[in-house]
C-alpha cells in the first residue's frame, strides 16, 4: 500500500461486503455493489489497475437458519441464492472481475492455510467457554440460533452481533437473557472448548493502522473506541457443522466462525481473477502480499469487522493492509427503516421489472448522499432527481448539443474547442480526481452534472442558432465546444452510469468501449461524423409515482401494516436504520405554541466562533471536548458529536455557539458554552458569509 494518490504505480483492489446467501437482493444491498463498482470504475479512468471482486457468504447460521426454515441442505440453499445474485448484478451494470463464494475450493484452502498460519505463530489458543444450548432441540445455538440483550447498550440483540443497537460484535456467552430462535425456549449453558485469536495482542498495531486507514471517518472513530475500551479476543470457531473446518480438526460439529472465512474470500477472490488472466495481467500475490492497494466498501454495521478483526488477522498471517475502509450508511424508504419482513423495501428485481434503467438508480444511490450518510429513498424523490438532473441537465444538454451539432455539421464541426472550455473540462477533470481521493461518488457525479449544466449555460449564451447564418465561424467554434463537453461529460459520468455513457459514446461516432477510455479522453477530439441522436433519458411522470407508491404501501400493509413506532426497527442482514435526511413532518417535533419577545431574544448571547481544537472525551460514548475562539476569548466546550463527526476535521470550521450558556461539568470536562446543531446527526450550525469570529447573530 502507498499513501500517494491516486492513482499509484500500485495495483488496487476494490471489493464489496460479500452478501449472504440466504435472500433477494434489496436497495439496501445495492447501494455497497453499486458504490463499490462506481468507485473501481472511477480509479480505472485515473489509470489506476484494479480489479473489482466479491463472492457470496455462503456460511454461518444467517445461511444455515434459514435453510433450516425450508427444509432444505444449506449447500444448495446458498448455491441457488449465489446463482442468483450472479445474475442480478450484471442487470445494475455491477461487473465484478470475479465474484465468486465462500464454499469453493480456493477459498476453502487459502482459509485453513491462513487459520493454520495464525495457529503457527502463536495467535490461537483454546479455552473453555460457556456455549448456548438448547435441550429441547438438542442443539448449540450459535450466533442467529439465540436472541438476547446487548451487554454493551442493552437493545435487543442476536448472538453475535448487537444489530439493532450499537452494532457491536458479541461474543459467545455475551448476551444476556439468552432465548433459542428454533425453540423460542430459555438457552442452557453448557460448557465447551474453542479456538481463539488473539486480538487483543493487537491492540498497538491497530490504532496506529486507524491512524493510517482511509475511506469514511466512521471507520476509523468507531473502532478507536473500542480499542480505548479493551480489545477482547476473537472466538473462532463454532459448534455447528456447516461452514470451513478447522485445519487439521477431527472434531466433528466444529467449523470456523463465518467471519473467518468471509473476509478471506476478497483474497480468494483476487486469486481467481488473476488466474484467470495471467498473474502478468493481474498479480494477487503483490496486491495482498506486497504494495497494494486494498480498499474495502462495507455497510457501517460491519465495520469493526474490517478495522479490528479483518486486519489483525491479516497482519497475523503476514498479508498486507488495507489502505481504505469506505463504510456507507444505511438506507431508509420514506424516512423509514428499510425493513424485508415488513417488505418495506425496494427489491433488486422490483425495480428491473418496472422498467426503469439501473444506472438511474445507480445515479439516485451514488449522488443522493456522502458516502457515509443515510440515504433516504422514496419515488417521489427518485423522480425529482432524475427528472431534474439527468434529464433535465446531463440529457437535455447531451441531446441539444448533438442535435445541433448534426443538423448543421453532420457531427463534430472542424474547429478547436475555446481556451474557455477547454480549461472548463480540465476543472472538471480534477474535481472528479480530488472526488475519488477523496471516496466521494457524489463529488464525481457533481463533477460531471454540474459540467453539463455548464453546456447548458454555454449553449444559452452563445446562441448559436442565431449564428449558423450571420457568423458560420463562430457557430462552429461554439458547437464544437459542445460536442466537446458533451463528450467529457460522458467520460466523467461512466463510473456512475456507464450504459448511458456508452450510448452518448456511440451517439459521437466513437467506436471503442468507453469503460477503456481515461478521464483525459474528455479532451480527445471526437470523431467527425456521427448520425441523428437519439434522447437518453425519459422523464418519470407523476402518476407513475403514485402507481408506485400505492404499491409500497399495499405491500407493506399486506406484510403486517404500518405503525407509526416502528420507525427505527431494523431486522434484516442488511444495513437498515433510521435517517433525518427525508424527515417528514410527522417526524419534527412539533412548534411551541408559545411566542418570545425580542427581548428574550436579547437574553441569547450568540455568537460566530472558530473551532480550534476538537477531541473526544474519554470514557463518553458521544462526548466531544471542543475549544472554540470566539474573538475575545477561547472556550472550552462539550458537544455530543463524537460519533457524528470526524473530529479531526473540525479544527478551522466556523461554528455558532450560544455564549452566555450556564457552565456546566460533563464527565469531568467544564462546558462553557454550547455549539449549535441541528437535527439528529448534529448538523453543526455556520455563517455562509464573510461574519467574523466574535459577531453577534441577531
Ligand atoms: N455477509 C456479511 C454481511 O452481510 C458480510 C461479509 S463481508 C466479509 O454482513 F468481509 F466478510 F467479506
Ligand atoms: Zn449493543
Amino acid at each position: 500500500m502507498s499513501t500517494d494518490e491516486f492513482p499509484t504505480d500500485s495495483p488496487a483492489v476494490v471489493t464489496c461486503g460479500l452478501p449472504y446467501a440466504n435472500g433477494d437482493l434489496h436497495i439496501g444491498h445495492l447501494r455497497g455493489y453499486i458504490g463499490a463498482d462506481a468507485f473501481s470504475r472511477a480509479l480505472e479512468t485515473l489509470g489506476q489497475e484494479v480489479a473489482y471482486v466479491s463472492g457470496s457468504d455462503m456460511h454461518g447460521t444467517p445461511v444455515a437458519v434459514n435453510a433450516e426454515q425450508e427444509g432444505v441442505d444449506p449447500a444448495e440453499f446458498a448455491l441457488e441464492w449465489h446463482e442468483q445474485y450472479e445474475e442480478t448484478f450484471p442487470k445494475f451494470n455491477v461487473e465484478f472481475d470475479n465474484y465468486g463464494h465462500t464454499h469453493d475450493e480456493t477459498n476453502t484452502e487459502l482459509t485453513q492455510e491462513i487459520v493454520r498460519t495464525l495457529d503457527e505463530e502463536g495467535y490461537v489458543y483454546e479455552k473453555e467457554i460457556q456455549v448456548a444450548y438448547d435441550p429441547d432441540a438438542d442443539q448449540y445455538l450459535p450466533d442467529r440460533y439465540v436472541e438476547g440483550t446487548c451487554p454493551y447498550c442493552g437493545a435487543k440483540a442476536r448472538g453475535d452481533e448487537c444489530d439493532e443497537g450499537c452494532q457491536r460484535h458479541l461474543e459467545p456467552g455475551e448476551i444476556e437473557e439468552p432465548t433459542s430462535t428454533i425453540t423460542g425456549n430459555d438457552a442452557e449453558y453448557r460448557e465447551r472448548t474453542h479456538k481463539f485469536f488473539r486480538v487483543s495482542e493487537f491492540a498497538d498495531y491497530l490504532t496506529e493502522f486507524l491512524d493510517g486507514l482511509e475511506g469514511t471517518s466512521n471507520a476509523r472513530n468507531q473502532p478507536r473506541q473500542w480499542i480505548e475500551e479493551g480489545l477482547q479476543d476473537w472466538c473462532l470457531t463454532r459448534d455447528m457443522d456447516w461452514g470451513i473446518d478447522y485445519p487439521g480438526s477431527e472434531e466433528e460439529d466444529v467449523v470456523l466462525y463465518v467471519w473467518v472465512d468471509a473476509p478471506i474470500e476478497y483474497i480468494a477472490s483476487t486469486k481467481q481473477y488473476s488466474e484467470r488472466v495471467g498473474t502478468e495481467e493481474y498479480d494477487w500475490e503483490r496486491v495482498w502480499t506486497a504494495d497494494g492497494e486494498i480498499v474495502h466498501v462495507i455497510g457501517r454495521d460491519i465495520i469493526q469487522h474490517h478495522t479490528i478483526f479483518w486486519p489483525a488477522m491479516l497482519e497475523g498471517a503476514d498479508y498486507n493492509a488495507p489502505r481504505a475502509v469506505a463504510a456507507t450508511g444505511f438506507i431508509t424508504i420514506n424516512g423509514k427503516g428499510l425493513s424485508t419482513s415488513r417488505n418495506r423495501a425496494i427489491w433488486a428485481e422490483e425495480y428491473l421489472e418496472e422498467g426503469f434503467h439501473p444506472d438511474l438508480l445507480r445515479y439516485y444511490l451514488t449522488t443522493t448522499g456522502g458516502l457515509q450518510q443515510d440515504v433516504d429513498f422514496s419515488w417521489d424523490a427518485f423522480r425529482e432527481k432524475v427528472n431534474g438532473e439527468l434529464v433535465g441537465t446531463v440529457g437535455n444538454f447531451w441531446y441539444r448539443s448533438l442535435l445541433f451539432a448534426y443538423r448543421n455539421f453532420e457531427g463534430t464541426p472542424d474547429a478547436d474547442v475555446s481556451k474557455e472550455v477547454q480549461e472548463r473540462i480540465e476543472g472538471a477533470i480534477g474535481e472528479v480526481r480530488e472526488a475519488v481521493n477523496d471516496y466521494s461518488l457524489r463529488g464525481i457525479g457533481q463533477a460531471a452534472t454540474r459540467l453539463a449544466q455548464f453546456g447548458n449555460e454555454y449553449i444559452q449564451r452563445n446562441e448559436p442558432w442565431k449564428l449558423t447564418d450571420d457568423d458560420p465561424e463562430k457557430a462552429a467554434q461554439v458547437i464544437r465546444d459542445c460536442v466537446q463537453i458533451a463528450k467529457a461529460v460522458a467520460v466523467l459520468l461512466e463510473p456512475i452510469t456507464p450504459e448511458k455513457s456508452q450510448l452518448l459514446w456511440d451517439q459521437i461516432g466513437e467506436e471503442s468501449d468507453i469503460a477503456d477510455a481515461g478521464l483525459e479522453a474528455a479532451l480527445e477530439t471526437p470523431p467527425r461524423n456521427f448520425e441523428e441522436p437519439g434522447e437518453l433519458f425519459e422523464k418519470i411522470e407523476d402518476d407513475r409515482v403514485a402507481e408506485l407508491n400505492e404499491k409500497l404501501e399495499e405491500r407493506v400493509a399486506a406484510a403486517g401494516g404500518e405503525d407509526e413506532t416502528e420507525s427505527d426497527e431494523t431486522d434484516s442482514d442488511e444495513a437498515e436504520g433510521m435517517t433525518d435526511d427525508e424527515t417528514t413532518a410527522d417526524d419534527l417535533e412539533p412548534l411551541l405554541e408559545d411566542r418570545i419577545g425580542f427581548d428574550e431574544f436579547q437574553d441569547l448571547d450568540i455568537r460566530v466562533g472558530r473551532i480550534e481544537a476538537a477531541e473526544g472525551i474519554d470514557g463518553a460514548d458521544d462526548l466531544a471536548r471542543l475549544e472554540v475562539d470566539i474573538g475575545f476569548e477561547t472556550r472550552q466546550v462539550v458537544a455530543g458529536i463524537k460519533q457524528l463527526h470526524d473530529l479531526e476535521e473540525l479544527p478551522g470550521q466556523k461554528c455558532i455557539l450560544l455564549a452566555n450558556m450556564e457552565p456546566a461539568e460533563l464527565f469531568g470536562v467544564e462546558s462553557n458554552g454550547m455549539v449549535l446543531a441541528a437535527g439528529e446527526e448534529a448538523d453543526l450550525l455556520t455563517t455562509h458569509g464573510e461574519s467574523e469570529v466574535g459577531e453577534k447573530v441577531r
